[in-house]
């Protein structure tokens, strides 16, 4: 039948069912191009900082930072490069782009995109930059966004992240006065067994709800995490946070010409009250 039965294209709709279930997809980059390219400006930036020539195997490279800088030195080498990378005009439209139709089919085409990409950098053993389990909303993030991470190098097991599959978070969400004084400890207890660790290999881009249950451990792999992540929300969505804030923190991107013009409409002027 030549007909459409579905206002949901097959592909979007499988996607979203993925999504729904477990809170997050993992997919290959919009465009492997200008990842390996972004990826040789972050190496590039590295290099500058650290006032080093620039290696042959970017990958060996990053996942061995521990080899050319010391772990206290870290945090501002990290710095130096989420500043220098924030900095580039190309920077945020090259990261949207590469997740760009995940993103689209899971929150839509009119989006708002947080004002800086994150940059973080977790050596072997490391535990300065742990992140316990949490989710974005207990602390006023809203809940209609979602976060694009995006690893520059092969991330499992504890080099990566985990999360609690939707369903799961659902379910223990109702729960959480259980955890009482216990804190993120007792948290993390309760809901360890169900724990996903995400494979996040480089060429791949995790879209995940910042809703579900999530955080990361120390770093148990050999070789150091180097990942970026950065928020996405419908333009039209509520923002009930002052600090987080459509103009501010959230910045429009990929407005509409439609809503560009109704924005901007004014009833007719001149009349008497
Ligand atoms: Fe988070």
């Amino acid at each position: 039948m030549a007909l459409i039965e579905s206002f949901v294209a097959e592909k979007d709709r499988a996607l979203a069912e993925e999504f729904t279930a477990r809170g997050y997809v993992i997919r290959p980059v919009d465009d492997r191009a200008a990842l390996d390219q972004m990826r040789r400006e972050v190496v590039g930036l590295v290099c500058e900082h650290l006032k080093i020539d620039r290696p042959g195997d970017p990958q060996d490279f990053l996942d061995h930072i521990e080899r050319v800088v010391p772990v206290a030195r870290l945090n501002d080498l990290r710095l130096a490069v989420y500043r220098a990378m924030n900095a580039k005009p190309w920077f945020r439209p090259t990261y949207f782009a590469l997740a760009r139709s995940v993103i689209e089919a899971l929150v839509g085409n009119e989006l708002a995109m947080q004002n800086k990409v994150n940059l973080s950098i977790q050596m072997p053993n490391d535990d300065s930059s742990l992140l316990d389990i949490h989710a974005d909303v207990f602390g006023g993030e809203t809940p209609y966004q979602v976060v694009m991470w995006l690893p520059l190098v092969d991330c499992h097991r504890t080099k990566s992240m985990f999360i609690l599959p939707h369903d799961k978070t659902k379910a223990v969400t109702p729960r959480m006065s259980e955890v009482g004084d216990g804190g993120m400890a007792k948290l993390y207890a309760m809901v360890e067994k169900d724990l996903v660790w995400l494979d996040v290999p480089y060429g791949t881009a995790l879209v995940f709800t910042p809703n579900c249950l999530h955080g990361n451990v120390l770093n148990r792999e050999t070789a150091t995490r180097w990942s970026m992540n950065c928020r996405f929300t419908g333009l039209f969505t509520p923002y009930t946070s002052p600090e987080k804030k459509i103009g501010s923190f959230y910045l429009p991107i990929t407005t509409r010409a439609v809503s560009r013009i109704g924005m901007a409409y004014r009833p007719p002027g001149g009349f008497e009250e």
